[in-house]
């Protein structure tokens, strides 16, 4: 038999039953078979996919009909009908047996038999994602067809660049987090033994530079807020707190969040954050936002309403602006003050800035940093990188002096004030 697209037959292998075969050469990316949904049940039965935490669909023939391999050769991605697609994760040969992992949409697997794919890395049995070394932990379907087909792209000089398993695991909790939909829980997200003693190594370190380091208001709201030391905390938990504190929430996102997104949350009040940590290898260090440059940077910070009233008027002008011009300088206010500002005090500068309070290479030296005093039309004409310790950073005297420039910019700016401060600047 041949589906629609000629890419599949369905044959027989004696112990194994019906098996479903290339019927043509298959290009990596290729959708090979599209599955539509023939039935659904709130439990799992002998057939069905999983697809959500109580929905299993049943999926036509021969999608229904593809057989597990530990090391698949087609990965899952979620279609337009409420099915799944097969897509070719490598070029596949023709009469090859199409295969995919169980585990890519199973939580939990009780009665599948012993495994015969008679792969290398044949894991004996799946028993569900639940289980999988790569993502212990991630509740959601597709994470391995969408992470093989998206991967994590790193730099050469990220710690993580040679490090499969790593790019595995940011891969599935990236996809876990994709899948999020507004107002249903955050992903939650095992921890390994390892990624928690990063987060104990990092925050015992911060901790005590913050002691000396940090603005007292953000201090204050640190205590209030009083994020686990032991232990990474689960977004929502945090949101809970955090809630009740400021009105804030936080909701997951898969990495770096387009501009007009990000603001547009923060508008909301809500803070999107990554969920993946640094790599093990370097605690101290992370080259972009990871769940704890977001949860002791951010969410420390948003847990003060001084600041998260700032958090959302940066918010609130990014969604006036309808240029580009106008994003970006609201953009650049937000990074020179609530990711790397400083307020002054009796000891020399302290940090409330996400970006430094969250790492400690810049807490240790930032204070050699050229510190100019806050004002809008400087931090327009300063230029920044945000991948680079800064050189140049912006210091308000006080909270009210930081809330009547940046606080006072956003409150009132447009697209018409931002071109006057451009041109004055240019
Ligand atoms: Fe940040």
């Amino acid at each position: 038999m041949e589906t629609g697209t000629t890419a599949v037959t369905v044959g027989h292998e004696p112990g194994k039953g019906r098996t479903v075969l290339a019927a043509r050469p298959l290009e990596e990316g290729e959708t090979v078979v599209e599955g539509t949904v023939t039935g659904t049940s709130a439990v799992q039965t002998r057939m069905s996919f999983q697809k959500d935490w109580d929905l299993h669909i049943d999926l036509d023939e021969p999608a229904q009909l593809i057989n597990h391999s530990c090391a698949p050769n087609t990965g899952i991605v979620d279609n337009a009908r409420g099915g799944y697609d097969f897509v070719a994760l490598r070029p596949i040969a023709p009469g090859e047996e199409i295969t995919w992992d169980y585990d890519t949409t199973e939580w939990e697997i009780t009665s599948f038999a012993d495994c015969l794919c008679g792969a290398d890395e044949c894991r004996g049995r799946p028993r569900g994602h639940r289980h999988h070394p790569a993502a212990p932990g991630v509740p959601t379907a597709a994470y391995l067809g969408s992470g093989r087909l998206h991967p994590v792209e790193l730099p050469p000089d990220h710690p993580g660049f040679a490090d499969r398993a790593y790019r595995r695991r940011r891969a599935a909790i990236a996809a876990a987090a994709e899948a999020h939909r507004p107002g249903r829980p955050a992903p939650h997200v095992s921890y390994t033994e390892e990624e928690e003693a990063t987060w104990r190594t990092a925050l015992t370190r911060l901790g005590d530079l913050h002691t000396h380091l940090a603005a007292p208001e953000f201090l204050d709201a640190a205590r209030a807020l009083d994020l686990p030391a032991d232990r990474i905390p689960q977004l929502d938990e945090v949101s809970v707190r955090l809630t009740a504190l400021t009105g804030f929430r936080l909701e997951p996102a898969p990495g770096l969040v387009p501009l007009r997104r990000f603001y547009g949350s923060l508008a909301d009040s809500c803070f999107r954050a990554t969920q993946y940590l640094r790599h093990t290898a370097r605690p101290l260090y992370s080259p972009e936002p990871d769940v704890l440059h977001e949860l002791v940077g951010h969410a420390n910070a948003l847990a003060h309403p001084r600041f998260a009233a700032l958090y959302r008027l940066a918010g609130q002008a990014a969604a006036r602006m309808e240029s580009g011009q106008g994003l970006d300088l609201v953009s650049k206010v937000f990074w020179f003050t609530l990711e790397s500002g400083v307020l002054a005090a009796p000891d020399g500068p302290r940090a409330y800035g996400a970006s430094i309070l969250s790492s400690s290479g810049e807490l240790g030296q930032f204070r050699g940093a050229e510190i100019r005093r806050l004002d809008i039309d400087s931090v327009a004409r300063a230029e920044y990188d945000i991948t680079a310790y800064q050189s140049v950073l912006f210091q308000a005297d006080s909270m009210d002096h930081l809330e009547d420039t940046a606080g006072a910019f956003w409150a009132d700016c447009d697209d018409d004030t931002v071109a006057r401060l451009c041109a004055v600047s240019a």
